[in-house]
């Protein structure tokens, strides 16, 4: 049976658990990556598009990498390099990128891809919602053209870099905004599951029998980040692509989600009803994922990835 598989773009600022999910994107057999974009977020809008290049180079992915917004639409820009390290790889020694990103935009990108095949196009962002909102603002269409939106950010139940807000949502909360009142529906993949599918030490070790893909990449993407007492790192950008993949893996629930852009102590939340009635919901929520199913959904992506870099 032909194998049917999801063209996807990923929206990304990578970023380790980034690069983690651009790996598994260009490697699984029920994905077409179509393109990467990148926005500024754990690092510099620079950074994450030299960082996305190098992932695709040393993994061979022949995978366009257009760069986007440099900053929040309103506010100043937030790093998390005390998180991702100053190069945004956790100090993974891969060589700077020979290939050079796409000219443009890219929320030009994502609104003539979209449009160019309307209904059969994937967008997973993983960063900031800048890009995407700007995509929106330019071209509100694209929110009926997607066949799926998938982000991960945001939470039902709490914080990471407040006691209410998730990084992505709270580096531009503007945007988020935007992207929740846009008409389409968000599968909003936030903590109430990343922190459920960490790689403890059983995960780690599988991955440490991959061989170089995991000593110069995968590993070095995992070793620094933080929460690696806690049960293992998260690996929050990657649940939301394996979702994409495996849409099994988590259990959503559909709820009205809206950004809260103005609280003094909750700015970046996103506020979440699980009561709202039908046509209020905009979002469908992950509330559980089958952690064991998902670390096998990834190793089984990563297994003939690294070995096909090996040999
Ligand atoms: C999100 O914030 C970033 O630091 C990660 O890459 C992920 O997208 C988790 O809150
Ligand atoms: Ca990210």
């Amino acid at each position: 049976m032909e194998l049917v598989t999801k063209k996807i773009i990923l929206d990304c600022d990578p970023g380790m658990d980034d690069a983690l999910a651009i790996v598994y994107a260009a490697g699984s057999p029920e994905l077409e990556l179509l393109g990467i974009t990148t926005v500024a977020g754990n690092v510099s809008l620079s950074k994450t598009t030299s960082n996305a290049l190098r992932v695709c180079e040393f993994i061979g992915a022949a995978v366009p990498v257009t760069p986007g917004s440099a900053a929040p639409l309103l506010r100043p820009p937030i790093s998390a390099e005390h998180v991702h390290g100053a190069d945004g790889l956790g100090g993974a020694p891969l060589p700077p990128p020979s290939g050079r990103p796409q000219p443009g935009h890219a929320s030009d990108f994502i609104i003539e891809t979209v449009l160019g095949a309307p209904g059969q196009i994937t967008l997973v962002a993983v960063g900031p919602l800048t890009n995407v909102a700007l995509a929106l603002l330019r071209e509100p269409a694209i929110a009926h053209e997607v066949q799926d939106f998938v982000i991960m950010g945001g939470s039902a139940s709490r914080g990471n870099v407040t006691p209410a807000a998730e990084f992505n949502i709270a580096c531009d909360p503007e945007a988020a905004a935007v992207v929740f009142s846009a008409g389409w529906t968000v599968t909003m993949v936030g903590l109430d599951v990343t922190l459920q599918a960490r790689a403890n030490d059983q995960v780690t070790g599988s991955l440490r029998e991959l061989g170089r893909v995991a000593d110069l990449l995968l590993l070095p993407c995992l070793g620094t980040y933080a929460g690696n007492a806690d049960g293992g790192p998260a690996v929050h950008d990657l649940c939301a692509v394996a979702h994409v993949a495996r849409p099994g893996l988590l259990g959503c629930q559909p709820a009205r989600v809206d950004v809260e852009t103005a609280g003094r102590w909750t700015s970046g939340m996103t506020v979440t009803d699980f009561r709202a009635s039908q046509p209020e919901c905009n979002a469908l929520v992950a509330t559980a994922i089958d952690a064991q199913a998902f670390w096998d959904a990834v190793l089984e992506v990563y297994r003939p990835l690294a070995q096909s870099l090996s040999g």
